[in-house]
């Protein structure tokens, strides 16, 4: 991963559905880009000082583009509509990346990928690899309609055979996802992004199965999160030798701000695992999206844009 921001060009935008574009990116002067894994994403850097997480949903084996998709959000806190209303083809735009939360393991028997919306995006790039590799693979892709379906074209020229389309207006009700998924076979590994109730109900209905056979690739906090307490702890940074109180409502991330340290962050609500940090001691109490439920465990990492403490310090390798 390249962790300096760059430079990319925007070569070529395209209208992919209603409401979602996609943008081609390329090194400028033609260079190779840095490379990537399916389930990778970037951070883009928005002239208007916001940055925003994009996966990549082109082929991982092309060094000369990065294709990312965006839909526009009704709702949005100004990143798709940014992009929506002002980037444009030969614009030069910041990234970041390519970062990966969402790695397909290879060693995987099969594939169950279940996608709702602009959720299809780092899955498209999935999709081309299974093709690629001769790796079984199916797709449960649902949209409020065809029109609004991303990559719908593609994903039918790619294999047809292997996904299974739901479109909220044809059939009158969104996706019954306990239906859809019950036919799972054994070694099928689950993939999942979308919007937060569909990702609820797929990790309801998986609780049952082994650590490590369903991930998820959040774009947003789950409206369905409660706020969690947060007491003050102690924070000890082991190379500087800083020692810092977290007080109750603010992150270790705000803490070393105030203080004059730089760290690296960008979604700063533990979505993208730019902030992640070794632990050295103590005991993390994970908030984040991106950490497996082994690495939860393991206690050996944290975000500590939104993470916090179970114990009364912790060490940090900073
Ligand atoms: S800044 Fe994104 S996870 Fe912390």
């Amino acid at each position: 991963m390249s962790t300096t921001p760059f430079q990319v060009q925007v070569a070529d935008v395209r209208a992919d559905a209603l409401d979602v574009m996609s943008l081609e990116l390329r090194a400028i002067g033609g260079a190779q880009l840095p490379p990537f894994e399916p389930g990778a994403h970037l951070d883009l850097h928005l002239p208007n000082g916001l940055i925003r997480q994009y996966s990549l949903t082109n082929d991982w084996r092309e060094r000369d583009r990065y294709v990312i998709g965006v839909a526009r959000v009704p709702d949005s806190r100004g990143g798709s509509t940014f992009v929506h209303s002002s980037v444009r083809a030969g614009a030069q735009l910041t990234i970041r990346g390519p970062i990966n939360n969402f790695a397909l393991d290879p060693r995987a028997e099969r594939f169950l990928f279940i996608a709702g919306g602009i959720g299809i995006t780092p899955i498209m790039a999935m999709t081309r690899w299974c093709v690629a590799n001769g790796k079984p693979w199916r797709l449960i892709y649902a949209a409020r309609s065809r029109q609004r379906a991303a990559f719908y074209e593609e994903l039918c020229a790619l294999a047809r055979d292997s996904a299974q389309f739901h479109f909220d207006d044809e059939s009158g009700q969104v996706l019954d996802v306990a239906a859809a998924i019950a036919g799972l076979q054994d070694g099928e590994r689950i993939y999942c992004c979308g919007p937060t109730p569909l990702m609820d109900a797929v990790k309801t209905l998986t609780e049952h199965l082994p650590p490590d056979t369903v991930h998820f690739e959040y774009f947003s906090v789950p409206d369905s999160d409660e706020p969690k307490e947060s007491t003050a702890f102690k924070v000890r940074l082991e190379r500087s030798g800083a020692a810092f109180e977290i007080p109750e409502g603010k992150s270790i991330l705000e803490v070393l701000e105030e203080n004059g340290i730089e760290h690296p962050f960008s979604c700063r609500e533990g979505l993208c695992g730019t902030c992640l940090t070794n632990v050295l001691s103590g005991e993390p109490d994970h908030r984040d999206y991106v950490l497996t439920d082994a690495e939860r465990a393991s206690g050996k990492m944290m975000t500590i844009c939104c993470s916090r403490s179970k114990s009364p310090q912790l060490v940090l390798d900073l």
